[in-house]
């Protein structure tokens, strides 16, 4: 009996001189002089497989040599080495079962990122796909070690909300039983009444925003790794970021070599990626793109053909600190040394720029945040349960929130971010 094993197994060496069973996906098929030569792929690798007509006879010759791409199959034979094969090892195929037929399958060659997106769930079996999906499932997973490690409680926040936090210009409203909802744009005001229950939390959760902007980092729905700290100021919550970012690229290069690899992304970088990070005021970071004849002025957010501009002067994460009060959100503190400025923070992204990280600490004052919400032109009343949190027994505390999707795209370097994520959500991408 031929042992059942995956692509990998064979290719690292481990079967070699063996009878196997491979169950996969036909990759490549061709024949020549009587020989069938089949690529195939399960999720762990690809390997060739031989089917010499002479030896398997015409039935499972001819299986091999019309077996069209995707065509799923359960093939045994026995394991050699062998320099020519792709990955160095072949299957000296012996039986072959064909179990899901493929035919005409949609994609070839050379086809355009519309079409890919068309039929991106066909796509999304490719080794490219398949690399970066492997390299995300590390980063979600290195997210939730990060923060069980140190201690956090994850808690879910609800998707369907009564209330915004990220300004109104991008909620996603929902019809609820008539009534008008929104989706989440953050756990934000959830999650300032849950860490008054539990002191340390954090969550890894879809949000969604309604970003008419078509920029290469923006989703209309993305995956959102947000923490919060109770007795903390804007340094700790700081630090925890840059820990955090580190802590995943470190996993990635532990765990996904051939994938980096595959994708042509140095690990030495991504090895480098440590504390600290560079650091700069708001102020500053006017400065060095005035110096760069980039002009924006006091007061304006620094949008993303700035922050390109900033990312091409340092190799790492760039902190921005201390941003004009008026851009800013409601939840976050005004800066007691200058009240036109706030204690938050960004993280951009290197190489691609683009925002990876936004935190702050929290206005733990009532009147103050009462005043600012009055200033968003918020109806109060759908805040007023939030406002609870500072009515009884507010603390100090702090918090940010990731873009996964954007720190797998600066991780796989990818140009777009729509390839970070299996199903894109963008103003034009829905389907399928
Ligand atoms: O800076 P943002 O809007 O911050 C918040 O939502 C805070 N309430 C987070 C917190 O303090 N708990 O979003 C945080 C991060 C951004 O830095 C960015 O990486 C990502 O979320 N993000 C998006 N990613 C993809 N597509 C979009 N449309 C995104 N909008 C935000
Ligand atoms: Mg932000």
């Amino acid at each position: 009996m031929a042992d059942r094993v995956n692509i990998k197994k064979i290719l690292d060496g481990h079967c070699t001189g063996k009878e196997v069973e491979v169950r996969g996906w036909v990759y490549r098929s061709r024949s020549s002089g009587g020989i069938a030569f089949i690529l195939v792929r399960d999720s762990s690798g690809v390997v060739q497989a031989t089917f010499d007509r002479e030896g398997v006879g015409e039935l499972i010759f001819s299986r091999a040599e019309q077996s069209g791409i995707e065509t799923s199959a359960v093939l045994t034979g026995l394991v050699v080495e062998d320099k020519r094969a792709p990955g160095g090892y072949e299957i000296k195929g012996q039986t072959m079962e064909v179990l899901g037929p493929s035919n005409n399958f949609p994609i070839g060659r050379d086809l355009s990122d519309e079409f890919l997106l068309d039929v991106r769930h066909l796509w999304i079996r490719s080794q490219r796909m398949v690399s970066i999906f492997k390299v995300r499932s590390t980063v979600f997973g290195a997210i939730h070690d990060y923060f069980r490690s140190r201690d956090f409680y994850e808690v879910q926040p609800p998707i369907i909300t009564p209330a915004g936090s990220e300004g109104g210009a991008t909620l996603f409203e929902v019809d609820y039983f008539g009534k008008k909802l929104y989706l989440t744009q953050s756990w934000q005001l959830y999650a300032e009444a849950m860490v008054l229950a539990l002191e340390k939390i954090y969550t890894v959760a879809p949000s969604f925003r309604a970003e008419k902007s078509r920029t290469t980092r923006h989703l209309t729905e993305f995956w959102h790794a947000e923490m919060e700290m109770a007795w903390e100021g804007m340094e700790a919550v700081l630090k925890h970021g840059e820990d955090l970012i580190s802590h995943v690229c470190q996993a990635v290069v532990e765990g996904n070599p051939s994938e980096l690899e595959f994708l042509d992304r140095e690990v030495k970088y991504l090895r480098g990626i440590k504390p600290p990070f560079p650091r700069i005021t708001y102020e500053e970071a006017l400065e060095r793109l005035r110096s760069a004849g980039v002009d924006v002025e006091w007061g304006k957010d620094i949008r993303t053909i700035e922050e390109k501009a900033l990312a091409k002067m340092f190799d790492k994460p760039i902190i921005v600190t201390h941003y004009p009060r008026e851009i800013q959100a409601f939840y976050k503190r005004t800066d007691p040394q200058d009240p036109d400025l706030v204690l938050a923070f960004d993280f951009i992204a290197p190489e691609i720029g683009g925002e990876l990280i936004g935190g702050s600490e929290r206005e733990s004052d009532l009147k103050t945040l009462e005043a600012n919400l009055l200033r968003e032109g918020v109806d109060l009343k759908a805040y007023d349960w939030y406002l609870d949190t500072r009515r009884y027994g507010s603390v100090q505390h702090s918090g940010f929130g990731l873009g996964v999707d954007r720190l797998v795209q600066w991780i796989c370097h990818l140009d777009h971010i729509r390839d970070a994520i299996p199903f894109p959500r963008t103003t034009t991408r829905y389907y399928p």
